[in-house]
């Protein structure tokens, strides 16, 4: 039986842990919310791999035998970091199973990723792809107003809706392909959908499927008889973040604690 650990700088993970409860509905799973500390994307990389160190550590303290970086900013500055300094678990992040996602979909090789300002400034993106296949051309756009916004629970409002409009637009009408370069924007993807028509890829699914290969590798057994448990654990206020998680998970969430690392 697996207990998975999966983190973010807030409520955005909650998206990945959607596609994650999905395959294993019946795993153990310990969820952190740096929300604190939220936005990563605004912050220096050696000051997101320092954050992403201590919840690496209260993770494996909790005896998870899986570490799942359920954000992309921490994924780009902390993966090979955390996989160093946990080599006994494996570490998975959301680009990689993003930029698959992302290649296997489009038709004319022109792909745009939203996403962090510290994720477009680490190119991490545009690196996948350079591996996967060089002929395809990536057009980045950092949106360091979104992550808040969600963060503090998406409204309808003409504002909102115009701050998204305008990152679209701003995004060349070559794009077939948006990838949601950032775990947060999956809660807002049909806003996003009414401005972006092409496909677009949201890395969670990709990365659960990730996530099972690498048990099975592990000979990590997953669990087939007791009920699935999550427990949730932020840094900061719990009420907007049970709100805009509820929500989006569809279900009430039982057990929920705050505690700082
Ligand atoms: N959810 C995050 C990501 O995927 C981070 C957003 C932020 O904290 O800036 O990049």
């Amino acid at each position: 039986m697996a207990k998975i650990g999966v983190f973010d700088s807030g409520v955005g993970g909650i998206t990945v842990l959607k596609e994650i409860n999905k395959i294993f509905p019946k795993e153990r799973i310990i969820y952190y919310g740096d929300n604190k500390n939220a936005p990563y994307g605004e912050k220096t990389v050696e000051n997101i791999r320092e954050l992403c160190l201590k919840i690496g550590e209260f993770l494996v303290l909790n005896k998870v035998d899986a570490i799942v970086i359920a954000c992309n900013t921490a994924t780009a500055a902390s993966l090979e970091t955390l996989k160093n300094r946990f080599p006994h678990i494996p570490v998975i992040g959301v680009i990689e199973a993003g930029a698959k996602t992302a290649s296997e979909t489009t038709v004319n090789n022109c792909i745009g990723v939203i996403a962090t300002p510290a994720t477009v400034a680490m190119n991490a993106y545009q690196k996948s792809f350079n591996l996967l296949n060089p002929k395809i051309s990536v057009v980045q756009k950092g949106c360091s107003q979104l992550c808040p916004i969600i963060e503090a629970g998406w409204k309808n409002t003409i504002e909102n809706e115009a701050v998204v409009e305008t990152y679209i637009n701003s995004i060349s009408k070559k794009v077939d392909t948006l990838v949601l370069g950032c775990t947060h924007y999956p809660i807002i993807r049909e806003t996003i959908a009414r401005y972006f028509k092409g496909n677009i890829v949201d890395p969670a699914k990709e990365t659960a499927v990730f996530l099972k290969k690498e048990l099975l590798l592990n000979s990590l057994e997953i669990n087939e008889n007791d009920n699935g448990s999550c427990e949730f654990y932020v840094s900061g206020e719990i009420k907007k973040f049970k709100e805009v998680a509820e929500n989006f998970l569809g279900g009430k969430i039982e057990k929920i604690y705050q505690i700082e690392l």
